[in-house]
């Protein structure tokens, strides 16, 4: 089977960005949000990105209109009737991923694929809120999704290793590098990264240094291309937060314990660079 027409559930940071690299690809991409609003919202910040890569000469006007030619905006999950591989980029709500998967089971054909972009929820309760666990797999993209050249493919032990192959060969297509791992919260990255980013809020807190001085260490110290409180704004405060409470649960390790100021931070509403202040203020 070959992936050609696409579903992406969920138009936000991830969704967004996962519906345009598709259709830069050349696939058929229908992109579905809970509103009109949303949607739009959705939308627009693509064709914003889109412009910008055309003003930076990384793509040409022609690729552009071509690329939202492809695309179309949905607020019914009916509309993923046609498509070969769904993937699921909704908020990181488990009830809410479970209820999708339930519905997309009764509206997509018996071959097609569904991915869930989760970075830290079970995939294998996914797949079996499915009639098709065989055909379920965790397909996860990195923030900024245009830009990082990474995915994750998270294979069950009730997948058939050729939808493995298949959504490995899709992943590559979009121009991706591809690495599969199993089953376990976190998977590669955030299995690796989430300890050090609440490493980073722990020795903040107890006062090592201050969060510029930490953020150029790591960054001229290790080569990194941000430092931990400015990945900490992008990736999302209250994001973290969750991710780290569900490995935390998972493995009952104190490396994945969220830390009180992490806690403090979502309580007063600073995640991050979506509302504008997380441990930097972007209000200007
Ligand atoms: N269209 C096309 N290309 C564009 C573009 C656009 N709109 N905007 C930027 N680019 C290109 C740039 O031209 C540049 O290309 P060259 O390297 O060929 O010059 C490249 O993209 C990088 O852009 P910038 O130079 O503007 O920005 P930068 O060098 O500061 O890099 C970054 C930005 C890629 C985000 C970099 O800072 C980075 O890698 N940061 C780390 C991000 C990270 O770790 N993300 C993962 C978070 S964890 C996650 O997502 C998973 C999870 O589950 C929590």
């Amino acid at each position: 089977m070959t992936i050609e027409r696409v579903g992406v559930v969920g138009c936000g940071l991830m969704g967004r960005g996962i519906a345009q690299v598709c259709a830069q690809a050349g696939h058929a991409t229908v992109v579905s949000e809970i509103n009109d609003e949303l949607l739009a919202a959705g939308m627009a910040s693509i064709e914003k990105f889109l412009s910008k890569g055309v003003d930076k000469g990384k793509l040409s006007e022609e690729e552009m209109q071509s690329t939202l030619d492809n695309l179309t905006g949905t607020t019914d999950l009916a509309d993923f009737a046609g498509c070969d591989l769904v993937i699921e980029a909704a908020t990181e709500n488990r009830e809410m991923k479970l209820e999708i998967f339930r519905s997309l089971d009764g509206i997509c054909g018996p071959e097609a694929v569904f991915g869930s972009n989760t970075s830290s929820l079970n995939i294998t309760e996914m797949a079996v809120a499915t009639g098709r666990p065989e055909r379920v797999v965790g397909l996860h993209f990195f923030n900024p999704v245009p830009l990082m050249k990474l995915v994750e493919v998270i294979s069950t032990m009730l997948v058939e290793d050729s939808v493995v192959g298949e959504v490995k060969a899709f992943g590559e297509g979009l121009g991706k590098v591809v690495v599969v791992a199993r089953d376990r919260t976190g998977f590669i990255v955030n299995r690796l990264l989430v300890p050090y980013l609440l490493g980073a809020i722990r020795v903040l807190d107890e006062g090592l240094a201050t969060m510029e001085d930490i953020d150029q260490a790591m960054k001229l110290g290790c080569g990194y291309p941000m430092g931990p409180f400015t990945l900490l704004d992008l990736v999302g405060i209250d994001t973290t937060y969750y991710i780290a409470n569900i490995m935390y649960e998972e493995f009952r390790e104190p490396q994945f314990a969220p830390p009180p100021l992490l806690r403090r931070m979502v309580l007063a509403g600073r995640h991050g660079r979506k509302t504008g202040r997380g441990f930097y203020d972007y209000s200007g």
